[in-house]
């Protein structure tokens, strides 16, 4: 068996281990990030869109920000669709903040990019699989090249999302899970085709959630509400167009431009939290500790907090060989996660047609639509949480 040894072990290259990787690196603390995927699959996996502003100035801040400034859409509000009528929430005019259409996979490529141009390690089909000693002398084996190989370092970075071997790698009773599941999914596509709206649309309709979004200026990203089980044979490219059309529909003829569909998926909706997040010497961050319903976009972003949390924690311990942040490390993220868990919770309540609403329920819904569209309070809250509340440190590090 090949032995190698670093300072941090991190599992997984998706937003939360790369930029973990990146951060350290910067501040000169060695990592080896193991991912179970190939760099391509990696590089063109189709996941989220939106960046807080507080995740585009870390990535400005620690130099992966470049094409990010350039390609990125910069967003000042989004508008909400009820009854027919669009409803602009305008974030600049409430909270002075703005939100940036980017997708994942292209902060991908440029935080793979900046760590193959300082030549740090970051193995590819390389997968994890088992973690010991996490308590004292944590090691890692993994799977790469057909041999099996041992990582032994110092801490253990879980960021190997929700299907990874690090949330499961603690024994039960050391972990409480909160969680939620929703009596729907989300059917996504993405087109060529030139977005309907300059901004993106969430809309709720009697036949159910749908949401416009986009990648660039040529490609749109849309999302249906479905049934969680439901079979995407039964789903023609015509269907999903007329669905939309239908449920995106506005008394004064809104137009839903149609185009070649590149690719379709199923995303089940899922709220959940792990506490603690820190066990020993592994931490878990992102996906790998909780999972928000996409309705916020509040995951990537999520993931991300995780990381500026503990790469300041990491620095301290190896800088200053102090140990409080590191000890604080749970409670600390777990204040962010779930204010952000509170609002994809509330978005997705709001936002989605449930399957027993009753005309009780219904006219509740349709009461909080019409007062967060028309209160100065109630769109700030939703502006001021969607663009992504303060971090409680001003600077990185
Ligand atoms: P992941 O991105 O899942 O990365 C984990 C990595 O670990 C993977 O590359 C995986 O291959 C690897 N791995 C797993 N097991 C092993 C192993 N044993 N060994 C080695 N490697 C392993 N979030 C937003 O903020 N905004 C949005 O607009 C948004 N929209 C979304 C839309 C959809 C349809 C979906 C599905 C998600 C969306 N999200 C959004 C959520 C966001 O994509 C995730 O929260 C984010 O990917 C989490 O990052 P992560 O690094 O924690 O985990
Ligand atoms: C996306 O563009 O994929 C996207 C945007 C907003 C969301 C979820 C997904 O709430």
């Amino acid at each position: 068996m090949a032995k190698m040894r670093t300072q941090i072990g991190i599992l997984g290259a998706g937003p939360a281990g790369l930029m973990l990787a990146h951060l350290l690196h910067w501040q000169g603390i060695e990592s080896v990030v193991l991912e179970r995927q190939s760099r391509e699959y990696v590089e063109t996996r189709v996941r989220a869109g939106v960046l807080e502003q507080g995740t585009v100035e870390m990535l400005c801040e620690s130099g992966v920000g470049e094409r990010l400034k350039r390609e990125g859409l910069q967003h000042q509000g989004i508008e909400l669709r009820f009854d027919g009528r669009g409803h602009r929430i305008d974030f600049q005019n409430l909270v002075g903040k703005s939100i940036t259409v980017y997708a994942q996979q292209e902060v991908l490529k440029d935080l793979i990019a900046a760590r193959l141009r300082c030549s740090a390690p970051i193995f590819f089909e390389a997968e994890a699989l088992r973690l010991e000693d996490i308590e004292t002398q944590p090691r890692i084996s993994y799977r790469h090249d057909g041999v099996t190989h041992e990582l032994a370092c110092d801490f253990v970075a879980g960021c190997d999302g929700f299907h990874g071997i690090s949330r499961t790698a603690v024994a039960t009773d050391q972990i409480r899970i909160h969680e939620r599941h929703y009596p729907f999914a989300w059917l996504g596509i993405l087109a060529r085709v030139a977005p309907a709206s300059h901004e993106l649309i969430y809309t709720y309709s009697e036949r159910g959630f749908s949401l416009l979004s986009m990648r660039s200026p040529e490609i749109s990203r849309l999302y249906l509400q479905c049934a969680p089980d439901e079979d995407m044979n039964l789903w023609p490219d015509e269907r999903i167009w007329e669905e939309l059309r239908t449920r995106m529909a506005t008394r004064d003829g809104f137009v839903l431009q149609e185009g070649p569909i590149l690719q379709k998926a199923i995303t089940p909706m899922r709220s959940l939290v792990a506490e603690p997040m820190q066990f020993g010497k592994l931490f878990l961050l992102g996906d790998a500790a909780h999972i928000v319903p996409p309705t916020g976009a509040k995951g990537m972003n999520l993931a991300i907090a995780d990381v500026r949390v503990l790469a300041r924690g990491l620095v301290e311990f190896y800088k200053e060989r102090k140990r409080e942040s590191l000890q604080e490390y749970t409670q600390r993220c777990l204040r962010r996660i779930w204010k952000a868990q509170r609002f994809s919770w509330w978005m997705t309540s709001m936002l989605h047609r449930f399957p027993q609403e009753d005309s009780f329920l219904h006219n509740i819904h349709h009461a909080e639509l019409d007062y967060v569209t028309s209160s100065r309070a109630a769109s700030t809250t939703l502006a001021e949480n969607y663009v992504g509340l303060p971090f409680d440190t001003p600077g990185l590090f």
